[in-house]
């Protein structure tokens, strides 16, 4: 640590429907982290409702905080800084975590930081595998945001490509709408692909045959919807079939993930890549790339499940290394909606 000052940090994390609480010690071992869920919360709806977002992290912040705080054996007087993720995400649901957060560092006296959710995302590998140093490619993979990145020596974080418009996440949760298979979608559709057949169905690779490193998911999905149609309507589907679209759809959806970061590790002459976000939490994605990444001499790094979606220990480390580097917010510190990492301090690298 550049700065001995910050032992233990807590992080908050509300950008979307976890409310999430973790203490980190020395900005690297994680010693509390609690996520609070609200899967059932928005299970009848079909996907997140924000005001119904909103008001549970009002009910759970306090909480979950207060429990993260417990699980550490710490007193809050111990602590030496706040991380908050200050956005991109759901305004009603950041504000949550970061009015709570500001609130808790002014009472105890101690500086409060905000956070990008993506550097937090991809700081997830580092904290899971303390030895990974940068120079790597970092690829972001989750329900808002589908990008790949060249993480610098300085901390640099330059995208390399990204989403022309959905998120390959997005895409597992429509699929799983389109298939009748419920939410959250991601790891429905996985699970309904494990006993289908991957072959059946050969849907387009999208972008692959197009220069540069961006991606593209909405057209998957519309031919997704179209081979529902084609098959009938989801009413005349059996169940073998939905495993058989779903297994479909999501060798599609991960080869084009795995192709492109070997492509911007080629063209970047880098020889590690870093998975992240909720999506790198699906099995088909972490074999291939991992398969991949063997035959091809790469290296794979992917974080342990509960770092891959979303927490607070990812927040709580990206935040400890702002705070190391001098980078203080005030409590007017506000949430945004979106915001390119470049744009906000970046604690990744
Ligand atoms: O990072 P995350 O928890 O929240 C955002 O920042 O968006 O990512 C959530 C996304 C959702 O779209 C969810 O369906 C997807 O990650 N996801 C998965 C799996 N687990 C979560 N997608 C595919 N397979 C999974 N096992
Ligand atoms: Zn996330």
């Amino acid at each position: 640590m550049d700065d001995p000052r910050f032992h233990y940090v807590l992080g908050i994390e509300s950008s979307c429907d976890e409310m999430a609480a973790a203490v980190i010690r020395d900005g690297r071992e994680i010693v509390a982290s609690v996520v609070h869920s609200q899967v059932e919360v928005h299970r009848p709806y079909g996907g997140v409702v924000p005001e119904l977002a909103s008001r549970d992290h009002v009910r759970a912040v306090a909480r979950v905080s207060e429990q993260a705080l417990a699980d550490s054996g710490l007193e809050a007087s111990q602590l030496d800084g706040i991380a908050v993720t200050a956005g991109p995400g759901l305004v009603g649901s950041l504000l949550v975590g970061l009015s709570f957060g500001k609130a808790v560092a002014f009472q105890l006296g101690i500086p409060v930081v905000g956070v990008h959710h993506l550097v937090g995302h991809l700081m997830s590998a580092e904290l899971s595998r303390p030895d990974l140093a940068p120079p790597y490619v970092g690829l972001v993979v989750s329900g808002g945001h589908t990008a790949l990145y060249r993480i610098g020596r300085d901390g640099s974080t330059d995208v390399l490509g990204e989403t022309r418009d959905d998120a390959v996440g997005e895409a597992f949760d429509k699929v799983a709408v389109l298939l009748g298979l419920g939410f959250p979608g991601g790891p429905a559709v996985s699970r309904a692909a494990e006993s289908g057949d991957a072959t059946a169905v050969d849907f387009p690779r999208p972008m692959l045959k197009r220069p540069g490193l961006d991606f593209s998911y909405s057209g998957l999905k519309t031919a997704v919807a179209i081979e529902v149609e084609r098959r009938g309507g989801l009413a005349a589907l059996s169940g073998s079939q939905v495993a058989d679209v779903a297994a479909s759809f999501e060798a599609a959806a991960t080869d084009v993930l795995v192709l492109r970061a070997r492509k911007a590790l080629r063209q970047e002459k880098l020889a590690a890549v870093a998975v992240v976000g909720g999506v790198a939490a699906n099995r088909r994605l972490r074999e291939e790339m991992a398969r991949v990444g063997q035959r091809d001499g790469f290296e794979v790094v992917f974080p342990p499940l509960d770092l891959c979606t979303d927490n607070a220990a990812m927040i709580a480390a990206a935040g400890a290394r702002l705070l190391e580097r001098g980078q203080r917010d005030g409590l007017d510190l506000n949430a945004f909606s979106r915001a390119p990492i470049s744009s906000v301090a970046s604690g990744a690298g």
